[in-house]
């Protein structure tokens, strides 16, 4: 298993071209299964979560191919005739969920395993089966699956769903384009990766409005057809690297940034006292001050703060004048980074979903165990504060959602290695 060894100290200068959107390519590449027409992805990034999406559309029978060094992916489901995704794939990423919604609309029938739990919290399916099942689905759990028929086909209806769930919105809206007639999806999730797929299933000839507005309409369509889409930029990527030129010093221009993305975490940068400036070509992110200032941040469905950039805003407010509050209000277990920040000299009191964060003039560096995709990266970003070395261990999490972490992160002067260990 590799490790990142990270020397802390020095100041970060240049430039970082921030990535398609892993979360976007994860929901956009299941549209496939929609049509029988090839649908090609473009801005897709080099991550092993895209290849477990791949590898699970080729079991569906689907063809899927990676061009141009991975950076365009090329699919078409003309003959996929497998309407069951494994439990060996699935339980790989819980994104796999997403091709139940478009197998149903494809077979009239689909067999999915559940996806099991994940280190930060139980990630129930009740919102994508009740969404289903409104839409006149029969869901079933035997074995470990679930066992979804729809034996007269879809029909539209209206959904509230419970919970702004991004995962359940995109489900639902993907087996609607074939529903016969109008499906409502009442306090549906707007997330940048939502609206994405909108403008996807609409380039495929799906009906699709209002997906910026928390209430999604779907016209139901006989058939969808091919389509060439570019992957958003990965405002999650984008974030993350913001805040590498603040811990570490200097000043970084991430290309292809957009402060819409990125809204309510330029919020709270600007509180802390970090200057955001809209270039050309992307974003320049640099401190206004010697010691950034404590702030409070409660993670929200967008377009409140997200709960994906929850760990890495910790690792820069260890650092900060004064006490922070972080309350986590999506996941039930999101602050595993927590004791490992302790590790490194942090001062973190972790009372349920609030995490109370005093910040101390300098961390150290330690060994530390990544333990999720966001929680291994705040590491590395506390790592360029660190006096010393930090190794960060198990860092394949990072490769489900970090591309060329390593090389991005060198390209602006960061002291940083992966070694086998
Ligand atoms: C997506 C993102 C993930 C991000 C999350 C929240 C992908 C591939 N992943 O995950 O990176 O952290 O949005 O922004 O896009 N819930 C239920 N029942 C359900 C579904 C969800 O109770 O049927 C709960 C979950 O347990 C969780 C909350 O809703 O507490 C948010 O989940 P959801 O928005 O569905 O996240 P995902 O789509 O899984």
């Amino acid at each position: 298993m590799d490790s990142i060894v990270v020397n802390g100290g020095g100041a970060l200068h240049g430039e970082i071209a921030i990535a398609g959107a892993k979360n976007a390519c994860l929901t956009l590449m299941p549209a496939t299964l929609l049509a029988d027409e090839p649908l090609t992805l473009t801005n897709v990034p080099r991550l092993s979560d895209i290849v477990t999406m791949t590898q699970l559309l080729q079991s569906l029978g689907a063809e899927a191919s990676s061009l141009q060094d991975g950076r365009v992916v090329a699919m078409s489901s003309h003959a996929a005739e497998n309407p069951v995704a494994d439990y060996e794939i699935v339980r790989k990423m819980r994104a796999s969920n997403l091709v139940l919604g478009p197998l149903l609309a494809r077979h009239g029938h689909a067999v999915v395993s559940m996806p099991g739990g994940c280190a930060i919290g139980a990630r129930p399916m009740d919102l994508h089966i009740h969404g289903l099942e409104a839409l006149g689905a029969k869901i079933e759990l035997k074995d470990g699956y679930l066992h979804a028929k729809a034996v007269n086909g879809l029909k539209g209806a209206q959904i509230e769903l419970r919970f702004a769930s991004v995962g359940a919105t995109e489900n639902i809206m993907m087996a609607a384009t074939l529903a016969k007639g109008t499906t409502v999806i009442k306090n549906a999730a707007r997330e940048p990766e939502i609206i994405d797929l909108a403008t996807c299933l609409r380039a495929m000839g799906a009906q699709i409005e209002g997906e910026a507005s928390g209430t999604i309409t779907i016209q139901g369509v006989d058939r969808l057809h091919g389509a060439t889409h570019p992957v958003i930029a990965d405002r999650i990527e984008l974030g993350t690297y913001m805040l590498a030129p603040v811990i570490a010093g200097g000043e970084v221009e991430l290309l292809g940034g957009r402060v819409e993305l990125v809204a309510a975490f330029c919020e709270k940068l600007d509180e802390a006292g970090i200057s955001v400036t809209e270039t050309v070509n992307g974003l320049k992110v640099a401190r206004r001050n010697d010691r950034i200032k404590a702030v409070n941040i409660k993670t929200e469905v967008f377009p409140g703060f997200p709960t994906d950039l929850q760990a890495q805003m910790m690792a820069l407010l260890c650092t900060a004048d004064g006490t922070s509050v972080l309350e986590e209000t999506i996941f039930e277990n999101r602050f595993m980074h927590a004791p490992e920040l302790m590790r490194m000299g942090a001062q973190i009191d972790v009372q349920g979903g609030t995490a109370t964060v005093t910040g101390v003039e300098r961390l150290k560096g330690a060994r530390v165990m990544a333990t999720d995709l966001r929680a291994s990266v705040s590491l590395i970003l506390a790592g360029l504060a660190a006096e010393g070395e930090t190794v960060v261990s198990r860092v394949y999490h990072l490769d489900r959602g970090y591309e060329h972490v390593v090389r991005k992160f060198s390209g602006v002067g960061a002291q940083i290695e992966r070694v086998k260990s």
